[in-house]
């Protein structure tokens, strides 16, 4: 292994929704105490750092995503102490935390909104993006909100309107303001002093929008307005890069830093083009994560994520986040998990980066609500076609008691009906449980660096439902071999299988040699070998 290891490039990050990750107090929502309470369980899993979604203050409008004050801890979570507690707890165990910084916008309750819309004289009105209305009283632009609507909303006091991406309770920053970014990378250095290691920003590529405010070119095919417009001047515009150049050189001043950027419909080159030694660690891709479950689309996301990062840029890769339903809701059938183990053995043998997300690991299913019960605006406003991001952020199934282990109190979401048996206590007891396989794949990855360091060769057997792989670095190589057919099914390679031997699969194989250059896989088989 070479010994400069680079936590957010050799490691695994895993991602905490902390309303929903442990309840330390009875409140119903999950806190700072209670993840502090369970490093022991995420160190036991092997991960190097903790992504938290939001912990600011927030009349979550949007659960954390509209932040009312960037320099604070939101009660619901505890205080600055149980934060700065949290950091040193998980230092000692070599777990790092990334702060998510939600900077597009704030909420409408941000002071600095608060004092914008008072007047239009006022000194922290030109720190959000207003306009008059035109002639007819319209809005300025075509431009829409991404959670429905237009993007422009009248303040009947000013008599202007301002600019919002997301929700009306969400207004965007004007980042061209020197004011404005000088405050927002000031944030950057507040909790860098405090020890966080990283940052996943919220939609960077929104940032800055086009000075002129010009209508966005429409098109004729989309479901809803915002997706029938090509996004030419609300975002991704050419002068983000000075800023993420600048947010760089931040957070470069501190040692073992990093930052990584949520692309908001991002194609790998775009997200690609955002990140250097001068702009962001990392961007996520979404296409991987968007894949079905076969091996030809997702060896395409993965081809094209390579390619686009042109060899000197770090990959990551992304199964599952607060934003989209689980793999196991998308690719499990019933309860079984196999099809997830492949799913597990793909993300933590590519060459990038795994982000992986709490509950994850046991295999977590999405909830599933009456509409009454969703909370996620967008699932209220766009039920049935759309129900919201409330599925895949249902408590942590940690045991069978009451709650599933997550909280004394009633939980802001329901627990899913499943975790008298899918819960983390019973799968650290059962041998073959979900949980056991990636803790037993993530020691394998760290004491194995070709499959950190190694280059990504294809290698092509002939099933369609196979995708298996090489990774090799410095003289040693191993194959992954991943079949995504719930059938047995053979495989003829093109290379002498018997220099190989089995290093890892997720089933009991005898004996452990292979001879022929043909292997008969099991359903849902994964097989990891070992040159020799
Ligand atoms: C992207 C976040 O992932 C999502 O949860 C949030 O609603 C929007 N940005 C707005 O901040």
């Amino acid at each position: 292994m070479k010994n400069d290891f680079v936590w957010w490039r050799d490691g695994v990050i895993y991602q905490i929704y902390p309303r929903s990750f442990k309840d330390s107090t009875g409140s119903g929502i999950g806190d700072l105490k209670g993840i502090t309470e369970k490093l022991d369980y995420l160190s036991d899993l092997g991960i190097d750092a903790i992504w938290l979604s939001p912990i600011n203050p927030s009349p979550d409008v949007d659960f954390g995503y509209d932040v009312s004050d960037y320099c604070a801890i939101d009660p619901k979570f505890g205080t600055m102490q149980d934060f700065e507690h949290l950091i040193a707890e998980a230092d000692k165990l070599g777990i790092r935390i990334v702060m998510d910084l939600v900077l597009n916008h704030t909420s409408d309750q941000h002071p600095w909104f608060k004092s914008a819309r008072r007047s239009r004289d006022d000194s922290c009105r030109d720190w959000y993006i207003w306009q008059d209305a035109d002639p007819s009283g319209k809005p300025p632009n075509n431009w829409h909100a991404v959670f429905g609507g237009s993007g422009w909303e009248w303040d009947s006091e000013t008599e202007q309107y301002y600019y919002h991406m997301f929700y009306k309770q969400q207004p965007d920053l004007n980042w061209r303001n020197p004011q404005v970014r000088n405050a927002l990378l000031e944030v950057f250095r507040f909790w860098l002093d405090k020890g966080v290691k990283g940052f996943r920003l919220d939609v960077f590529n929104m940032y800055i929008k086009d000075d002129l405010f010009r209508n966005n070119p429409t098109k004729l095919i989309g479901r809803r307005p915002f997706e029938r417009q090509i996004h030419l001047y609300d975002f991704d515009r050419p002068e983000l890069m000075g800023v993420l150049s600048d947010i760089r050189q931040v957070v470069d001043a501190y040692a073992d830093t990093y930052v990584v950027g949520e692309t908001f419909l991002g194609t790998p080159e775009k997200a690609a083009g955002y990140c250097g030694e001068e702009y962001l660690h990392a961007c996520f891709d979404f296409n991987f994560l968007e894949s079905k479950y076969k091996p030809q689309p997702l060896l395409k996301a993965i081809t094209e994520w390579e390619n686009a990062l042109g060899g000197s840029i770090w990959p990551n890769y992304v199964c599952n986040n607060h934003d989209n339903p689980r793999t196991a809701t998308r690719f499990g059938v019933g309860e079984d998990d196999e099809r997830l183990k492949v799913a597990a053995a793909l993300i933590l043998t590519l060459r990038g980066t795994p982000f992986l997300y709490y509950g994850e690991e046991i295999g977590m299913r999405d909830i599933r609500l009456k509409r009454s019960d969703i909370l996620d605006p967008i699932g209220k406003r766009y039920w049935p076609i759309y129900k919201g991001r409330d599925g895949c952020r249902a408590p942590m199934q940690w045991n069978a008691e009451k709650n599933a282990g997550f909280s004394s109190a009633t939980p802001w979401l329901p627990v899913h009906p499943d975790y008298l048996k899918r819960n983390a206590e019973n799968q650290t007891e059962e041998r073959y449980s979900l949980l056991n396989f990636y803790k037993q794949l993530l020691v394998f990855r760290k004491t194995h660096s070709a499959l950190i360091y190694g280059d990504f060769q294809v290698v092509s057997g002939n099933s369609p439902h196979v995708l298996a792989f090489k990774r090799s670095y410095a003289g040693s190589t191993i194959m992954v071999i991943l079949n995504f057919s719930d059938k047995p099914h053979e495989i003829i390679l093109p290379e002498q299988i018997a220099d190989y031997s089995i290093a890892f699969s997720s089933i009991e194989r005898t004996p452990k040699l292979l001879k022929e250059n043909s292997i008969g896989l099991s359903g849902s088989e994964v097989l990891v070998l070992v040159k020799h």
